[in-house]
């Protein structure tokens, strides 16, 4: 197997890093659907298990599908590793639990996906890990909650669901200097706008799920990193806790991956224009979307992150009563979590993705129940503009507000 020498986005994505030759000179990648790996002898299993010879023993820990998917990952986000899982949750839980233990902390906002905060308010303290969560989306509030007991800070930019944008690269400087492991959490970027690696992140994580598969129809996680820790994460919490991602969902993310700089360019394109076409429009109180040049952390465009993703939250005049209005009233945007599809997506975070948030937990992280969170797709973008165009103009008849 010779190395693709090329480092262009596009050519990685569709070839990965690898000269790949398969069975039978198939051109796309085998799916071994197989629980288990027949070994030569007694002599040879014990060498797989014990690790002295490379080579797959069960599919709970390991699969040539797999390993492939990881190889292209890792090419993507610049990393020497990756290891890929059943769920966005699944590589956040596995690799959060592989590096803390009873005693050590972690640091992080308190505004998150739902269930990654979740995950840290509610179960990492259930094994005795501290975790401290700050309400202010602000690099010196994070860096204020640090300890000499810190392990990890976990960072999410921008923000599910609010579009906050954190600076990656004072941040990550500020943990290289205290010995801090940095997570990121690149799922609203995908590796085509942001690679969190480059800037010096230690573990880049996602939800495959999302942009990285594209087309609605797989669940699935990756943690991208150094070759130690990521071995680390595969060899301990993937394997104890299953969470391995299965061969046919690794090929259809492969699939999907072919395409991925070319979608996402689509999703930027048809994102820009929606959120200008929102800024501007007289029934809308607040628009966030960091391609914006009203966004606070549109400065970080051009330096950290290359544009401003696809996703976009904004909130009514009307507030939560024509939220609720205006998302019933959609037709071609379809009401329904997850981000980074084909599709245009809408959701009210307060009741859906983050009603993991009791209400003041909620009013603490910033998210207010009436916004409304669009994850904008593939479609013709005047047809998703003329969308949403009816949707707000009925809300508003229906909450008896002017649209003058
Ligand atoms: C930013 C972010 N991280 C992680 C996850 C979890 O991913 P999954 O649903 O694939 O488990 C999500 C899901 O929406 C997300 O938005």
């Amino acid at each position: 197997m010779s190395k693709n020498k090329s480092t262009n986005i596009n050519t990685l994505a569709i070839h990965g890093p690898n000269k790949q030759s398969y069975p039978n000179g198939s051109l796309s990648p085998p799916i071994y659907q197989t629980s288990s790996f027949v070994f030569e002898n007694v002599a040879q299993g014990a060498d797989r298990f014990s690790g002295a010879e490379d080579g797959f023993i069960y599919g709970r820990l390991d699969n040539p599908t797999v390993r492939e998917l990881e190889q292209r990952m890792a090419s993507l986000e610049q990393t020497e590793s990756a290891a890929a899982f059943a769920s966005g949750m699944g590589a956040i839980s596995a690799t959060l639990l592989t590096l803390l233990k009873a005693g050590d902390e972690v640091v992080s906002t308190s505004a998150l996906y739902g269930c990654s905060y979740s995950l840290l308010q509610h179960h990492l303290p259930m094994f005795g890990i501290k975790v401290k969560l700050v309400d202010e989306v602000a690099e010196s509030a994070l860096e204020m909650a640090v300890s000499e007991n810190t392990k990890v800070m976990y960072i999410e930019t921008p923000l599910n669901p609010g579009l906050e944008v954190l600076d990656l690269s004072r941040l990550i400087d500020f943990c290289q200097q205290r010995k801090i492991i940095t997570v990121v959490d690149n799922t609203f970027m995908s590796p085509v706008l942001q690679n969190p690696a480059v800037l010096g992140a230690d573990l880049v994580v996602h939800s495959a799920t999302k942009f990285l598969n594209g087309h609605g129809d797989v669940i699935a996680g990756i943690a991208c990193g150094r070759e130690e820790m990521i071995a680390e994460i595969k060899s301990t919490m993937r394997k104890d806790l299953g969470a391995i991602i299965s061969p046919h969902d690794a090929w259809l993310l492969m699939r999907g991956l072919k395409t991925l700089p070319l979608r996402v360019a689509r999703h930027v394109e048809n994102a820009e224009k929606v959120a200008a076409w929102l800024e501007q429009h007289p029934g809308i109180k607040s628009v966030a979307y960091p391609g914006l040049a009203s966004h606070p952390g549109h400065a970080l465009i051009g330096s950290q992150m290359s544009a401003g993703g696809a996703v976009i939250a904004f909130e009514l005049q009307g507030g939560f009563e024509q939220a609720v209005a205006m998302m019933n009233q959609v037709h071609l945007c379809r009401l329904a979590v997850s981000l980074g599809d084909v599709e245009t997506l809408i959701q009210h975070p307060a009741s859906m993705t983050h009603s993991t948030y009791a209400p003041d937990e909620l009013q603490a992280a910033g998210i207010s129940s009436s916004l409304i969170r669009l994850a904008v797709g593939l479609e013709g973008v005047e047809d998703i503009i003329a969308d949403l165009q009816q949707a707000i103009d009925k809300a508003m008849r229906k909450v008896n507000i002017s649209a003058a």
